[in-house]
């Protein structure tokens, strides 16, 4: 009876049967929400939006409150934790995250702070906390960090990137200045999970948006050692608490996701889901896939692909998402679809056979 009342996002990830698989979105809240850009127009800057804890809460229930998905991801971003390890970043309108002293020597790693997320991250705390009390079971509290190598392609590079030629620069020179600070971003990325769980996330993913940028041989060196610290390290204390990892372009690196020890591997679009699940696992699950450009399309097409994707997804522990965050210019409509198609998938598929 408890069991039961927990939420079903966390159920599901635990590896308990569940009745459909959950559905939430990556980038839930956001520009493609008009309730979100009406916000951003009184609050224009987005360290406001994600660092004011009333903002950042109010944000985080806008999608809950418009689609009730069975998940609810803090508002924030894998840049936020950075100003407590002292390094600074805006985001600025459509040019994206910006660090104003990009690091490139031993001297500046040197002088990082460890975070203390307790003191930096105080706001984060109490966001979590308010989310699990408003949504109780009626949804999991979704936390999340940038993995290690994600975060140094950002402070390096100084901005997103097209080539990663200045990480790479590094990554091909000076390897040890750079694990130097991968290491860093490790131990500080794993205190800054075990504080989103303390604080109220019940399950937490780590974006390694960038590490599909490597080949595999360097993945291996640069990307997983770091993502399986991270993992080590928030399991060795919070054991029950299911990982998922995703990577954008991953599918050349998809086994290897598989072995960092993660309860679930969030797979891009570009793998299909039967491929994706054959190459991993039994014990693993799989979350996404769905192409985010299917939400441009009529509501036929999104049901269908979801149909699609369950099926091949069956006798695993799933999570329904999409393959990337949902995009700017989406219709909310048919993010409405998609929310509800995924709760409906059952009676699609009884349909459909
Ligand atoms: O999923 C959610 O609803 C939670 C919110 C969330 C944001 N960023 C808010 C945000 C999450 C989970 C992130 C993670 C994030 N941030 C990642 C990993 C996920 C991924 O997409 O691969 C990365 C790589 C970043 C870095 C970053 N921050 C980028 C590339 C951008 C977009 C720049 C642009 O203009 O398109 C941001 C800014 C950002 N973070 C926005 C949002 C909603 C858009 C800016 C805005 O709303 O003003």
């Amino acid at each position: 009876m408890m069991r039961d009342s927990l939420p079903l996002l966390l159920r599901a990830a635990r590896g308990e049967s569940v009745d459909r698989p959950p559905v939430w979105m990556m980038r839930q809240a956001g520009r493609y929400m008009k309730v979100y850009r009406d916000l951003r127009d009184r609050h224009p800057s987005f360290r406001e939006r994600s660092e004011n804890p009333d903002l950042s809460y109010e944000i985080s229930m806008q999608p809950f409150e418009a689609f009730q998905p069975d998940g609810v991801i803090l508002f924030s971003d894998i840049l936020t934790p950075l100003p407590g390890m002292g390094i600074d970043f805006d985001i600025v309108e459509s040019k994206g995250p910006v660090i104003q002293d990009p690091i490139r020597q031993q001297s500046q790693v040197k002088a990082l702070k460890a975070l203390e997320p307790k003191e930096s991250m105080h706001f984060v705390g109490e966001v979590l906390g308010r989310l699990r009390q408003s949504v109780g079971n009626r949804a999991a509290v979704l936390g999340f960090v940038g993995a290690p190598w994600t975060l140094a392609a950002y402070v390096v590079e100084g901005k997103s990137s097209k080539n990663y030629a200045v990480i790479k620069a590094m990554a091909f020179q000076e390897p040890e200045l750079l694990h130097s600070l991968l290491n860093h971003f490790a131990e500080s990325i794993a205190a800054y999970l075990r504080y989103q769980i303390d604080s109220g996330a019940q399950v937490v993913q780590m974006f390694d948006s960038w590490a599909g940028q490597l080949s595999p041989i360097d993945f291996d060196i640069f990307a997983a050692p770091y993502q399986k610290k991270v993992v080590d390290l928030v399991k060795s204390t919070h054991p029950d608490t299911p990982m998922i990892l995703y990577i954008s372009g991953s599918a050349g690196v998809l086994e290897r996701m598989g072995q960092t020890g993660v309860d679930i591997v969030s797979l891009d679009w570009t793998v299909d889901m039967s491929d994706g699940c054959s190459r991993l696992p039994n014990h693993v699950g799989v979350q996404g896939n769905v192409d985010p450009g299917l939400l441009f399309g009529t509501p036929e097409a999104i049901r269908n692909r979801i149909v699609d994707t369950v099926i091949k997804a069956k006798g695993r522990r799933h999570i329904l998402n999409l393959g990337h965050g949902i995009l700017p210019g989406t219709p909310e409509e048919n993010a409405r679809v998609f929310f509800e198609a995924g709760k409906d998938v059952q009676n699609l598929i009884n349909a459909a056979t």
